[in-house]
């Protein structure tokens, strides 16, 4: 009997801690069409900040190709996915069909100014998710790691802004670094997962 009643008791618990895991964000993150990585629902309140600008630097080009992976089938570099939301400012909706232009740095530290490497562009599907194979970007002498990016809601002023990555010393020292601008990195497989959500004014 007293076995039978202390299941009694532990279920709801465990029942409960169970619940609270998967509220707290503990369960794993699921994978979404065509065996994307889903992201995790954004956090966004209205009428909330927009996601800050930032310089464009030197070397962005326009007339990248449209496509969703940078990636290099014979590369060995580290595998990313950059992944999140469009969301509005003024209401927290997902924007569909919003313009994302990403440029970045190789493995190496290197941009492609001659072709169009690491480059492309892609719209967020209906859900507002924008959804990019990449791979870690390698560091160049005066700035940390980071990932360049334009978005721009449908009909909306163009926001020119990068991403960074938590746990990296030269954030402490790059002059340019917004701690407002840092993903959330989680192991995932074969690379990490970065996830990020843009807030965006609407014209
Ligand atoms: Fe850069």
């Amino acid at each position: 009997m007293r076995g039978a009643q202390g299941f009694r008791v532990t279920l709801p618990i465990f029942l409960a801690l169970i619940v609270g895991w998967l509220v707290s964000g503990g369960i794993a993150p699921t994978a979404g069409q065509g065996g994307r990585v889903a992201p995790p629902s954004p956090t966004c309140t209205a009428g909330t900040r927009a996601t800050p600008a930032q310089t464009e630097g030197p070397y962005y080009k326009s007339g990248s190709p449209q496509r969703t992976a940078l990636t290099e089938p014979k590369s060995a570099a580290p595998k990313l996915i950059v992944t999140g939301y469009v969301l509005s400012r003024s209401d927290c909706r997902p924007v569909s069909r919003a313009w994302l232009d990403f440029w970045q740095a190789d493995e190496r530290g290197n941009y492609d100014n001659v072709g169009y490497r690491m480059r492309g562009f892609q719209f967020t599907d209906n859900a507002g998710i924008y959804y990019l194979e990449t791979v870690l970007p390698g560091l160049y002498p005066g700035r940390t790691r980071h990932i360049h990016v334009k978005v721009r809601a449908p009909n909306g002023p163009t926001l020119t802004t990068q991403l960074y990555f938590p746990g990296e010393q030269r954030n402490q020292t790059d002059g340019i670094f917004n701690s407002a601008l840092l993903t959330t990195v989680r192991d995932g497989a074969g690379g990490k997962v970065a996830t990020f959500t843009f807030i965006v004014d609407l014209r």
